[in-house]
Formats: structure tokens, C-alpha cells, sequence
């Protein structure tokens, strides 16, 4: 997969050397480049932003030279059909289901905005020649695209083929099957006073299934009982 991000602030990503997802970067698993949106700026103080038409407070981002670093990206790649995503508030809410269809797309490009946002015309000019999402993190504002794009490069990274060593750990986590994670626990067998459920230690693991079953379920029904389906048994 490849990945692009443009963004005002390029060390942010440094963070994505660490981990798993720097060992995919080493691999050649994920090909990440970072772009710096005031290297598409042709004044003497890399001007990005400007007052917004109509009035009213902060500043918005220019569209010039989004769209010279989106000409550098977009223009070399005819063949892999990008997807370009702007991280936004008014955007569609980021969920695993979304992470797992991104993790399928050949290349990425991430538009991180800043201020009030970015001059509407680039989302419509991208629009007309790459598939273009804008996407939210949640219902809460944070002060820019990047901690969003940091979260969505993780949550898609992690569920491209290889990147992590043993895919089965993809598949018992929170949201994957529709409910939040069954508790893990390990040795020491008491900690603190505080035992290890009787039933992990039972080497029973029909046993071990339907405690976890029933734990999920009641984790999902007593914090998140939103994603509860109707149909789903009493645990
Ligand atoms: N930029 C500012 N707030 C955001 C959010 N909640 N999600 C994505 N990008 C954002």
C-alpha cells in the first residue's frame, strides 16, 4: 500500500517509524511519504493561510498550494485510482468497518487541514479526478487533521495483509465481530489479591469460548449498548 500525507506539520509523523507500523515502512509492506504543504508555497514566509470570504474568525487554509502538492501526488498515479481523504469534523465518522475497506485501496492520500479549514473549491477540483472522502475521527473538534490521520493510519496499517504477524489477534478485538473485547489476563495465576477468572485456568476452552462470549456481550451492553444488535441472546 502506499500512503501520502500532506501536511503543515511533517514531524508529527514521525511516530509512524515506531512499532509495527515501522517495521511494515522497512518491509516495503507500506510506502510512506510525507508532504509538506508550505513546500507548494512560492512567497518568502510559505504562506498557507488567509481570512475567510464573508468574514468571520480564524484563518482558512489557500487553495494554491494544495493544489500544486495534490498536482505532485495525483499526477504521477494513473493507474491505482487514489483515494484522497480530508480529515473533518463534517466528515463521515471513522468506524473498523471503514478501516477495513481503506486497508483494500492500493494508495492513500491524506489532506491534513488546519485553522478553519481548507478553501472548499480544492475538495471539489480533487473531486474530479480521484474518488475524494472526507472523513471524522468522532464528534468532538480537535485543532487539526493530524492526530486523525496519525489514528486512521494505524487502525487501516495494522489490517494490511502482513503487517501484523498473526492475523488470528485481528479478529478477537473490540469492534471486529460488533462487540467490545472479552478482559485478558496473565500470569501470575493471583496478583494483589486479585485471582485470574477460575474458568481460564481450566484448560476447558468450550468453556473458556462462552465465558468470553458472555463477557463481551455484557462489556458491549453495559458501556457501549448502541452496538448491541437487537437479536442478540441474554448473556
Ligand atoms: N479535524 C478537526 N477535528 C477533527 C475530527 N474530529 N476528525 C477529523 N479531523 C478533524
Amino acid at each position: 500500500m502506499r500512503i501520502d500525507i500532506v501536511t503543515i506539520f511533517p514531524t508529527f509523523f514521525d511516530a509512524l517509524d515506531l512499532s509495527l507500523l515501522g517495521k511494515a515502512k522497512q518491509s516495503g509492506l507500506i510506502e510512506l511519504d510525507v508532504h509538506d504543504l508550505r513546500d507548494s508555497t512560492h512567497d518568502r514566509h510559505r504562506t498557507v493561510d488567509d481570512t475567510p470570504y464573508g468574514g468571520g474568525a480564524g484563518m482558512v487554509m489557500k487553495p494554491e498550494p494544495w493544489g500544486e502538492a495534490l498536482d505532485g501526488i495525483l499526477g504521477d498515479d494513473t493507474e491505482e485510482e487514489p483515494l484522497v481523504i480530508f480529515p473533518s469534523p463534517a466528515g463521515e465518522v471513522f468506524t473498523q468497518a471503514m478501516a477495513r475497506e481503506l486497508a483494500a485501496e492500493p494508495h492513500l492520500v491524506f489532506g491534513c487541514g488546519r485553522y478553519e479549514g481548507i478553501d472548499h473549491r480544492v475538495f471539489d477540483h480533487t473531486a474530479s479526478r480521484a474518488r475524494v472522502r472526507l472523513v471524522s475521527l468522532g464528534d468532538y473538534v480537535l485543532n487539526g487533521g493530524e492526530v486523525a490521520v496519525m489514528a486512521m493510519i494505524e487502525a487501516i496499517g495494522r489490517l494490511v495483509p502482513g503487517v501484523v504477524g498473526n492475523p488470528e489477534s485481528l479478529v478477537e478485538e473490540s469492534h471486529e465481530d460488533g462487540l467490545l473485547e472479552y478482559p485478558s489476563y496473565t500470569k501470575p495465576a493471583e496478583w494483589r489479591g486479585l485471582p485470574v477468572p477460575p474458568v481460564l485456568l481450566s484448560g476447558n476452552h468450550g468453556a473458556i469460548a462462552t465465558w468470553r462470549r458472555q463477557q463481551q456481550i455484557e462489556r458491549t451492553r453495559e458501556v457501549r449498548p448502541d452496538l448491541l444488535p437487537a437479536d442478540e441472546p441474554d448473556a
